[in-house]
């Protein structure tokens, strides 16, 4: 605590402490004037500055601000430097629209594609999510303007969002659910996390001393403060206790009276609100070191950044023939009500008064002699009208674009996905385009995977373009002409099918409880752990020229758990155009103590190469990169064995690979105790040489093949999973000790033993 921060607590009153831990407004912190402090001023988030025009208004207009990219657009950019940009380019936004922090990024693991918010979220892996995350931070911080990670944790539907428990197992939350939020944390810094709604183990999040204490900043060194989910606080005084800092909206009497009244009777300490009143002020003093509430935007700039991500974010799915890029000579059919009114963000506390928005349409008549239907009109049911004239237009062009956007009342925050479809009029207007018109390309404004199999084998070019922001339609265009090559890759995988998704079983579950049955094995890593073929695959997205992989290399083909280990990639353009290419790099533990998944991406990088042009990508693992997480330890570990390195384009296009052997794994305790299995003592370090006389005796060993001829069996497998101390009673006669003395005398040589 600094001494200006403790000075202004020593003069803080309990009330006002009380109070600065409750917001003032919906949108504000308290101010307190007598002692100079001034209020900062929070706003949504993430993709543009939702700043209330009232902020004593919880739902109130906003001002014009650039509506950017949503973030599963800006994932799949997989462009670091891009995504720091755009942090910079929202910090200038809040600077001027007087915000102090931006409520973002929402780094939730995409579990199923059903979730209605998964266009605010990055990936259905944690290092992507947390990695892109992490720069976006980077880039709004490195202003003056704070932000908010979101939402901590595992809040991964918007069914009962309020109220549901997410029932995980340690193993999972640590890999999959907390994995992106700890690298966003360590890397980015965020001055301020927003905890979820729902509950975790039984525990509301806003309560969870587990995750906001224990985690958060025990393990992982968070320094900022911890703020509420609007309206996620159930019981402020455990919230407090649990390591949430600020409850949001205020304002909220009963919880400050509650506050004043826990202290004054001492049932909660007041170093704990002023721990909190720290933190606050750490915050509140850092953002006031940048004046904020003047100059103007740059709209031209913005909307030119915001239409460079969206560029970088379409993922070019399909293209058949090479039908991409258009020439320009093309006579068009232009359909769907998408072309004119297009779906550039999703609904929710996200959505943002644009400053202006492209229409597909428009910049098209520029470039293309055309015809234009709305096609579908967003209607649900079948309009056989809309569809004859989308035929009939169709037939007649040289191409016909389908603009085919997911309505908002269907994905959303606020609720989930019942399916994967497109409405059955959607459907029913692209068979129809495609079955007249050879040239068909659909363009999807979408917020995450959705099923294509109705139409996907007559369509010959699919881009997916996401909810691009009010910039979007130029980019479209861009990429449809080959302005732009197409960079973008998924960071979810697109199924052929809702049934398999790993989460279908238990999503979005019952009785007010979700179950993460499906453990780690999310997204591609259950797709493969279960050898079932997908649509499209994490990491896919085409581009108009072609990239060879040679020569994958590493520093060293055995390492220790102390080095790091340097691999490099030789990427090559072979094609025709400039472009870039994203190199995934995954591993595969050829062995483990505890189930893995078949490959697990580490790291990535994406390049920018001119035809013929050739570069050398490297990248640097350390332990972390070979590890799991295991529950018996409590820890992060490696063990020794032989790993593969996967360079690839996407999860299934695995170009190269190399087997590496990690020589020693994480030192561990011994995890014997009176109740190990003979299979434990066996496999134990020190464990082995003690019990395997007595596995002899028991007729585990050569010698005794006897006794195992008379059971049928092989003895040692048959009795692997025998407490030790059960074996010893079938022979206790022949013992002058109980089977417990026994074991805790050997023990205590293990102990002795990995000592020394
Ligand atoms: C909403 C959202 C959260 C947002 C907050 C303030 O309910 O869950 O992401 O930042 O409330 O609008």
């Amino acid at each position: 605590m600094t001494d200006k921060i403790q000075a202004l607590i020593n003069q803080l009153t309990l009330e006002e402490k009380a109070a600065l831990s409750i917001g003032a407004t919906p949108w504000q912190t308290l101010p307190v004037e007598r002692l100079g402090l001034a209020p900062i001023i929070v706003s949504d988030g993430p993709h543009g500055v939702r700043r209330a025009v009232d902020p004593t208004a919880l739902i109130t207009e906003s001002f014009p601000a650039t509506c950017f990219p949503v973030a599963v657009a800006l994932a799949s950019t997989w462009n670091k430097e891009l995504i720091y940009e755009l942090g910079q380019a929202l910090a200038d936004e809040c600077i001027v629209l007087d915000v102090d922090v931006l409520l973002g990024p929402g780094i939730n693991i995409k579990r199923s594609p059903l979730c209605g918010r998964n266009f605010e979220y990055f990936s259905e892996d944690p290092l992507l999510a947390g990695e892109l995350s992490a720069s976006l931070i980077q880039g709004v911080q490195s202003k003056g303007v704070g932000t908010s990670l979101k939402h901590y944790a595992v809040n991964n539907q918007e069914t009962l969002r309020f109220t549901i428990n997410a029932v995980v197992d340690e193993r999972t939350l640590r890999e999959i659910y907390l994995a992106g939020f700890e690298i966003a944390v360590k890397q980015g810094k965020p001055w301020t996390v927003m905890c979820a709604y729902n509950r975790v183990n039984g525990d509301f999040c806003s309560e969870h001393s587990y995750l906001l204490t224990t985690i958060l900043r025990d393990q992982w060194g968070y320094e900022g403060f911890v703020v509420s989910d609007w309206g996620a606080v159930r019981n402020r005084i455990a919230a407090l206790r649990a390591g949430l800092d600020l409850q949001m909206p205020g304002p909220v009497p009963h919880s400050l009276q509650a506050v004043i009244n826990a202290v004054k009777d001492g049932t909660l300490d007041e170093s704990i609100l002023n721990r909190t009143v720290d933190r606050l002020l750490k915050v509140i003093l850092r953002a006031k070191e940048t004046p904020k509430g003047h100059g103007t935007i740059d709209i031209d700039a913005h909307h030119g950044l915001a239409q460079r991500i969206a560029s970088e974010s379409i993922v070019l799915l399909k293209n058949d023939n090479n039908l991409l890029p258009l020439t320009g000579n093309e006579t068009l059919a232009v359909i769907g009500q998408a072309a004119t009114e297009p779906v550039y963000q999703g609904g929710g506390s996200s959505h943002i008064k644009a400053t202006r928005v492209d229409k597909p349409l428009d910049l098209l008549q520029n470039r293309a002699e055309l015809r234009y239907v709305v096609g579908d009109g967003y209607a649900f049911e079948v309009n056989q009208n809309h569809i004859d004239e989308a035929v009939t237009v169709a037939q007649s062009a040289d191409a016909a674009l389908l603009f085919i956007a997911l309505p908002a009342r269907i994905e959303s925050e606020g609720y989930d996905r019942r399916d994967l479809n497109l409405t059955p009029h959607q459907t029913a207007l692209i068979q129809a385009v495609a079955a007249v018109q050879p040239r068909t390309v659909v363009i999807l404004n979408n917020g995450s995977a959705i099923d294509m199999r109705p139409w996907i084998d007559t369509v010959p070019a699919v881009l997916e373009a996401w909810l691009p922001g009010q910039a979007g339609a130029g980019a479209v265009i861009d990429v449809l002409y080959g302005t732009v090559n197409p960079s973008g890759k998924l960071t979810e995988t697109f199924p052929l099918r809702l049934s398999d998704t790993p989460a279908y079983l238990n999503f979005p579950g019952e009785n007010g409880e979700v179950r993460y049955g499906e453990g780690i094995f999310v997204g591609y890593r259950g797709y493969e752990a279960r050898n079932l073929d997908v649509l499209f695959p994490f990491g896919h997205g085409l581009s108009y020229t072609q990239f060879d992989y040679s020569s994958l290399r590493v520093s060293n083909r055995f390492f220790t758990i102390d080095e790091t280990l340097e691999v490099t990639v030789e990427i090559t353009n072979s094609g025709q155009c400039a472009g870039q290419e994203t190199v995934q790099l995954y591993i595969h533990d050829a062995a483990s103590r505890l189930q893995r998944p078949p490959k697990e991406l580490k790291a990535f990088a994406k390049v920018a190469l001119e035809p013929g042009q050739s570069k050398r990508v490297a990248f640097t693992l350390d332990s972390r990169a070979f590890s799991y997480y295991d529950p018996a330890y409590g820890r992060w570990l490696a063990e020794a064995g032989d790993f593969e390195i996967l360079a690839g384009s996407s999860s299934a296009a695995i170009h190269l690979r190399e087997t590496v052997t990690l020589t020693s794994g994480t030192p561990l305790p011994s995890r014997l105790n009176l109740e190990s299995t003979i299979g434990d003592w066996l496999d134990d370090a020190h464990g082995a040489a003690l019990v395997q006389p007595l596995v002899q005796l028991m007729g585990g060993g050569n010698e005794s093949a006897s006794a195992g001829d008379a059971l049928g069996v092989d003895m040692l497998t048959f009795f692997r999973d025998l407490p030790l101390t059960v074996m010893l009673n079938f022979q206790a006669d022949a013992l002058n000790v109980t089977p417990e003395q026994m074991v805790a005398s050997m023990l205590e040589q293990v102990r002795i033993a990995a000592a020394h």
